[in-house]
Parts: structure tokens; C-alpha cells; sequence
């Protein structure tokens, strides 16, 4: 693959996809193997740069780890090491799930502060405090941060989130369910990802109850089974998928995806013109004619519009007959690819924090930068829908959630390649 993608835009999008396990899903999933006593095995799960770091990461610490042809297994050491690799710890946000099962497995971690998408500020506060109300000793110094657990181990404790954090919540479930005594999880963010983590858990011998809900309650026990367990499929490479189809035309359908977890994406679609039918373990979508404008979204934690998909969405909305505006209150630079759509020709404003998009009759193919990970996606759903050529560049960002996309478009009837390098 190369160092840029030059697309040729103007083309229908037809075909079928099946979808990939979620990203946001298998990220804690591994780290949460740490908690295991046995080996666990992973199916169905995506070649992405993350999870390559999250390998590196598992390896660093003494895991034994295969992977094959999308099945991950993981053998833990009865003690893992400490410190996590400086590089891949650096290289994504997901660096932070690997705080509380290294507490448990290893009485402490040193890590560097985490990385990824520069979409906002992103701190780790909730995640240090909710450890050092559980007994974790919290010290930050220079660019890095060091936990230690008390000798007996974490405790439980009832405790209220300051905001629903979705990888906060993932982190106190991961420190929970092995600490001593009861944990009580209250303001708990409530994705779909955060059930996917409990279920695996509780495969695993945890005892978790109303994961998926605000209040989540969890009894610590002393030890974890390892399993074998498939991920939730991607709702945000779904969502992806249908705003590409919705901005280009033609029709998709999509296999292991789950309508019911991309509901407010559907409805703004079905609402601006496309044609959406659920199907056993599916849907089809499918877009004739013109897309007129979807009025105002606004993203919020599940089970409200998924901020993850306000940038694919918008980018479908370029050439729409009219105004949409997508407000997303989730993070402080969500639409950092809106001085690109606009190179693009698009008519998009910045008004606090949404984007306003008035729909133009074309657009025009031209160089791009990639500044984030979905911000990406949508620049490549953007060139696909523009006359000409674009080239992005920065794809970097892309390949951390996305498998080979050039070969995903490509395969739909795209005229889209990998360059440079
Ligand atoms: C997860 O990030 C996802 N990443 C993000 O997807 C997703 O956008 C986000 O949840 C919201 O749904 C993974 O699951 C790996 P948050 P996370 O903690 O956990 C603030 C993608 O493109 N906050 O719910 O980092 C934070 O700054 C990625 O796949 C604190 O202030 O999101 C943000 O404004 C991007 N202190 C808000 O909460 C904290 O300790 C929501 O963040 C933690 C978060």
C-alpha cells in the first residue's frame, strides 16, 4: 500500500461488503486478555494499524501472540512486565486500556500519555481518577504517567463518572471485575462497544450487570477463563460505507452489520432520498437520483448520532439539494477536514461547533490531507463523489481504521489506487 490514495471520482458505488469486526470493539477486547488466566482467541478481526500496535503492545508486555488470516490468540504470562513500549503506546489513544489489566496482572504500568486522533484535548482524567478511587497510586511526570496497584489489589467502589467516557467506562469495567468487593459505575457511557467488552468478560467468568446502560454494577472475582469470542461488527465502517453510497449513488449491501446500532445514521439517510432495507444480518441501501439536504444532526453518546460517523455523514451531504448541519458537542475539532471539503468546492462553514453544509452542484478533484482518522474516511467518500482527480495524502490516519480501502472502493467500482512509496 502505498503512501497516498489517487482517486478518480464521478462513479456509482455497487456491491456487497461484509463488515469487519469493530475497531472500537477488539482495542480493548485485547488489552482486556491481559485480565484472562487462559489463552483467548479472537475471530473476524480487521488488519488496521491499531490493532498491529495493540499486538506490539500485548508483545512488549510478555504476551504470546499469533495472528493469521483475521484469528488473533493470546497467551498471557502469569506475570506480564510493566512498562509499555514507548512507539505503539505513542501511536493511538487505545494505549490507555492497558492501565487497569496491567494493575491486575502486574501491580502496576508505566506507559507514555496515549496518542491518536487530534479531534480535542482527549485527557485521561476519568480513567486516573476512577483507578485511584480503587487504590491505584497515580504519578504523572514528564510525558508519561506511572500506576501502582496496593499490595491487595484494586478495590471496588461506587463511583460517579464525571461525563460518560466511553473508554473511561471500559477502563473501571477492566479494573472491576477483578478488584475486591463491588464496583457501581454510575454515568457510565453506554456504546454498543462497552457490551461487546462486558459479554466477552462475562464469557470469561465476570460477574456484570447493566453494561449498555448508565449504572453498571460488577462483583470483582479472583480469576478470568480465557475464551473464543467474535466482535461486534463495525458500525463505523457501516455508516462509512452507506454515506459513500449516498453521496456517489448506485447501491451497497452490507452483511454482519447491525442496522439497529447506526439508527440515527439510517434515518438521516432514509430521510434525505436513499432507499434502506434491513435484511437477516444486514441491509441494502440504495440511492437513485438526487440526496436532498438532512436538515440539523446533532452526535451525542449512544444511542444518539454517532460522532465517529458526523464526518462520513457530511461528506454524503456535498452535493445534496439544500442545508445540512452536523453539531457535534463530543469533541472540540471533530471536522477538521472541513477546509478540505471546501478546496473540494463544497460550500461548509464553521458555526461554533457545527458544520454547515450547503449543498453545490459539483465538486472538483484536488490534492487533500488527511488529518484524522474519520476525517479521512470522509475526504475519500468526498473525491469519490468530485469530477476529476483527487490525490489525499496523510492516509496514515485511514489505515489505522480501515483495511486496505483503495481495495474496498475499488472492489465497488471505483477507479481508486494506492501511490508514492
Ligand atoms: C472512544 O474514544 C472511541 N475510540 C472514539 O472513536 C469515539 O469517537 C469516542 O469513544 C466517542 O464515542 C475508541 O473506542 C478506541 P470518550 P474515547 O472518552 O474513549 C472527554 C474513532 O474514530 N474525556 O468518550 O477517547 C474527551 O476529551 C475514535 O474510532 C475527558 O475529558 O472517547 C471527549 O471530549 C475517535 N476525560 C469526551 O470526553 C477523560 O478521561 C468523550 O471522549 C476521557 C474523555
Amino acid at each position: 500500500m502505498g503512501g497516498e490514495l489517487i482517486i478518480r471520482g464521478g462513479r456509482p458505488l455497487n456491491g456487497t461488503v461484509r463488515i469487519p469486526a469493530a475497531k472500537n470493539s477488539i482495542l480493548p477486547l485485547l488489552a482486556a486478555t491481559l485480565l484472562c488466566d487462559g489463552p483467548v482467541t479472537f475471530e473476524d478481526v480487521p488488519a488496521l494499524t491499531d490493532v498491529e500496535n495493540s499486538l506490539a503492545l500485548l508483545r512488549g508486555v510478555g504476551c504470546g501472540v499469533s495472528s493469521r488470516a483475521g484469528r488473533v490468540r493470546i497467551c498471557t504470562p502469569r506475570r506480564a512486565l510493566s512498562v509499555l513500549p514507548e512507539g505503539p503506546a505513542r501511536a493511538m489513544r487505545s494505549s490507555v486500556f492497558y492501565l487497569a489489566p496491567l494493575l491486575h496482572r502486574a501491580g502496576a504500568v508505566t506507559m507514555p500519555l496515549p496518542g491518536g486522533c487530534r479531534i480535542g484535548a482527549r485527557p485521561i482524567d476519568i480513567h486516573l481518577d476512577g483507578l485511584a478511587a480503587m487504590g491505584a497510586r497515580v504519578e504523572l511526570r514528564g510525558g508519561g504517567l506511572t500506576l501502582k496497584a496496593p499490595p491487595e489489589g484494586l478495590h471496588g467502589v461506587d463511583w460517579k463518572m464525571r461525563l460518560p467516557s466511553v473508554g473511561a467506562t471500559e477502563t473501571l469495567l477492566m479494573a472491576a471485575v477483578r478488584a475486591r468487593g463491588v464496583t457501581v459505575l454510575r454515568g457510565a457511557a453506554c456504546e454498543p462497544e462497552i457490551e461487546d467488552l462486558a459479554r466477552f468478560l462475562g464469557k470469561c467468568g465476570a460477574l456484570i450487570c447493566g453494561a449498555g446502560t448508565p449504572t453498571i454494577w460488577v462483583q470483582g472475582v479472583r480469576a478470568l477463563s480465557g475464551t473464543s469470542y467474535t466482535p461486534i461488527p463495525d458500525r463505523i465502517t457501516a455508516s462509512t460505507l452507506a454515506g459513500a453510497v449516498a453521496g456517489c449513488g448506485g447501491r451497497l449491501e452490507l452483511e454482519n452489520c447491525r442496522p439497529d446500532q447506526m439508527a440515527p445514521m439510517l434515518a438521516l439517510l432514509k430521510r434525505a432520498g436513499c432507499q434502506i432495507e434491513s435484511r437477516d444480518k444486514g441491509l441494502v441501501i440504495r440511492r437513485q437520483g438526487s440526496l436532498s439536504g438532512g436538515g440539523t444532526v446533532y452526535t451525542g453518546g449512544y444511542p444518539a448520532f454517532a460522532t465517529d460517523a458526523a464526518p462520513v455523514a457530511a461528506a454524503a451531504f456535498l452535493r445534496a439539494e439544500g442545508e445540512t448541519r452536523f453539531c457535534d458537542r463530543v469533541f472540540e475539532n471533530r471536522f477538521s477536514c472541513a477546509e478540505d471539503f471546501a478546496r473540494l468546492g463544497a460550500d461548509v462553514r464553521r458555526e461554533g461547533c457545527c458544520l454547515v453544509i450547503r449543498g453545490v452542484k459539483e465538486l472538483r478533484g484536488c490534492a487533500l490531507r488527511a488529518r484524522d482518522l474519520r476525517g479521512g474516511a470522509a475526504l475519500v467518500t468526498a473525491a469519490l463523489c468530485a469530477e476529476g482527480e483527487s490525490r489525499i495524502f496523510g492516509v496514515e490516519h485511514i489505515r489505522r481504521g480501515y483495511e486496505d480501502i483503495a481495495e474496498l472502493y475499488g472492489r465497488l467500482g471505483a477507479d481508486i489506487e494506492w501511490a508514492g512509496w
